[in-house]
């Protein structure tokens, strides 16, 4: 086999509708389905090359050699594209991420949809979106919603041929904007892979995803009418139910810091005083404010004066992964 090399990109996401909880660990399928945005400019640009020269698999990830576990998943990945492909050839990886290394922001996403585009366009094959997404879904789950463009749902499913993530609408639909508050920039202690296989000690878990499908629904149907002010309650009930999920797991897991909580009362305040923004949380600390093109501006002003606000990275809807042609 001759060397085969692609180039491909993918964007971060943001739920609007978590996934939190696995009912199957190794499939990566969700306990429930989740709905998400896109995020223009917080992309993972990654190539891929195989090559019967090489004797071991490569990976770099923003300049340094990755090892132990993070290596390990990729390498996963890899053999799964290798055993659809029929190839054996081993493989370099280069991998970069656009937003600020260890600003706390999750890469799994953005690197595993490009990693899947990479490396199955590398190893000669053409997947369909559907393909792609389930493909992803077993790097790391949320990352099947990074390939298709701007809003995505992705179905809970009955197996692993049908929980992938569809587009709901394509980026130019609505332009909500998402601006991140960045408090903290450490490694979280407790991983989402791990945080997943906690969530059914929580006494709360089986609530949650009992409740998802309804919220969901209302927050699908507020988002194709780009009405906001139905949205962004679900959003925020939905990110504050999963917290509280982690937070009565046992052993429970508490992400949010004292500026989080600061953030997330500001938040209510200035909806108060009349400027239409919601918060929602990933498993981190950082608080993600969600609003409307027009009210970015303000949302960013008034970030600036908020004590524990380390950074502040704007993003709107993004699209999908795609292939980078040399
Ligand atoms: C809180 O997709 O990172 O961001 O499948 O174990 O890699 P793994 O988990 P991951 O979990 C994401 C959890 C979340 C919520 C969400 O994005 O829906």
């Amino acid at each position: 086999m001759a060397t085969e090399k692609a180039t491909a990109v993918a964007c971060a996401n943001i739920a609007f509708i978590k996934f939190w909880g696995k009912r199957d660990a190794e499939l990566n399928l969700p306990a429930n389905s989740s709905l998400s945005m896109n995020l223009e400019g917080l992309t993972t640009v990654t190539t891929v090359e195989f090559s019967p020269n090489y004797d071991d698999d490569l990976v770099i990830l923003d300049g340094q050699e990755a090892r132990g576990e993070a290596r390990q998943r990729i390498v996963a990945h890899l053999d799964r594209v290798r055993a659809m492909a029929g190839r054996r050839a081993r493989a370099r990886v280069i991998s970069e991420n656009s937003f600020p290394v260890g600003a706390g922001l999750a890469s799994s996403a953005s690197g595993f949809a490009a990693l899947s585009l990479a490396a199955s366009r590398a190893a000669g094959l053409e997947l369909s979106q559907r393909e792609l997404s389930i493909l992803a879904r077993l790097g790391s789950g949320s990352a099947c919603r990074s390939i298709p463009g701007g809003f995505s749902e992705w179905a809970v499913g009955t197996c692993s041929e049908d929980s992938f993530a569809r587009q709901i609408a394509p980026p130019e639909h609505w332009d909500l904007r998402d601006v991140i508050a960045i408090v903290s920039r450490a490694r979280k202690l407790v991983g989402s892979t791990e945080g997943h296989s906690l969530a059914p000690t929580s006494h709360l878990y089986q609530a949650r995803v009992a409740s998802v499908a309804d919220r969901l629904a209302q927050a699908r149907a507020a988002l194709l009418k780009k009405d906001l002010a139905a949205l962004g309650p679900l959003i925020e009930e939905d990110a504050v139910s999963m917290h509280a999920v982690m937070m009565t797991s046992r052993p429970p897991i508490y992400y949010w810091l004292p500026s989080t909580v600061r953030l997330i009362r500001e938040v209510q305040d200035w909806r108060a005083g009349g400027l239409e923004v919601y918060f929602t949380l990933d498993a981190g600390p950082n608080v993600h404010l969600i609003c409307q093109a027009a009210d970015q501006t303000e949302v960013e002003k008034r970030l600036k004066d908020i004590e524990g606000v380390l950074e502040v990275i704007v993003s709107g809807p993004g699209p999908g992964a795609q292939v980078i042609e040399p």
